[in-house]
């Protein structure tokens, strides 16, 4: 293996572990913090939103960690030129699922309005979802294999 494959594995685990990072929040939320919600007091309420706050910060950079490795992986397997038509389209598909939530973050971050809140998590997560499900498909079927066996 060279430098630059060593380079790529470590673009591919900040990637990964980004994703992780970005995805697990979104689930513990879901599944955990909102019903706990439901029944929390002013006090309940108020610990519950300092920790979104707190992992808000580990959020924000787990999506430009996102942002920068996507797009030299991007350029690094396009610049390769096997995957073809159909692989463009998936990856494609996917860089916009998860921009799109990443702009919907945003959206939701900088509005001071909550009646829509709901169900634009749950977009946000479903969008994430996607973006998570294809990068697996895409590193499955089109990865390259580095070590001759
Ligand atoms: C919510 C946002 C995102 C999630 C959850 C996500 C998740 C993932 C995961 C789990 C993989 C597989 C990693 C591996 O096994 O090597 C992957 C691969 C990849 N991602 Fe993302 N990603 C996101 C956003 C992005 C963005 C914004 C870009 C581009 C700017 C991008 C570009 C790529 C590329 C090029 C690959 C490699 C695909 C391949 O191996 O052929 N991703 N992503």
């Amino acid at each position: 293996m060279t430098s630059s494959d060593w380079m790529l594995v470590l673009l591919r685990v900040a990637h990964s572990v980004a994703a992780v990072v970005w995805l697990g929040g979104g689930v513990y939320f879901f599944l955990a913090l909102r019903p706990a919600l439901q029944e929390a007091d002013s006090a309940g309420q108020a610990v519950v939103a300092a920790a979104q706050r707190a992992y808000g910060e580990w959020a924000q950079i787990a999506t430009i960690v996102l942002l920068g490795s996507g797009v030299v992986l991007t350029f690094e397997r396009l610049s390769d030129n096997t995957g073809g038509l159909t692989y463009v389209a998936l990856l494609a598909a996917k860089v916009l699922a998860g921009v799109w939530a990443f702009a919907l973050v945003r959206v939701r971050l900088r509005s001071r309005r909550r009646r829509n809140q709901r169900s634009s998590s749950e977009l946000i997560l479903m969008l994430g979802f996607v973006a998570f499900t294809l990068g697996i498909v895409l590193a499955t079927l089109y990865g390259r294999g580095f070590i001759a066996q």
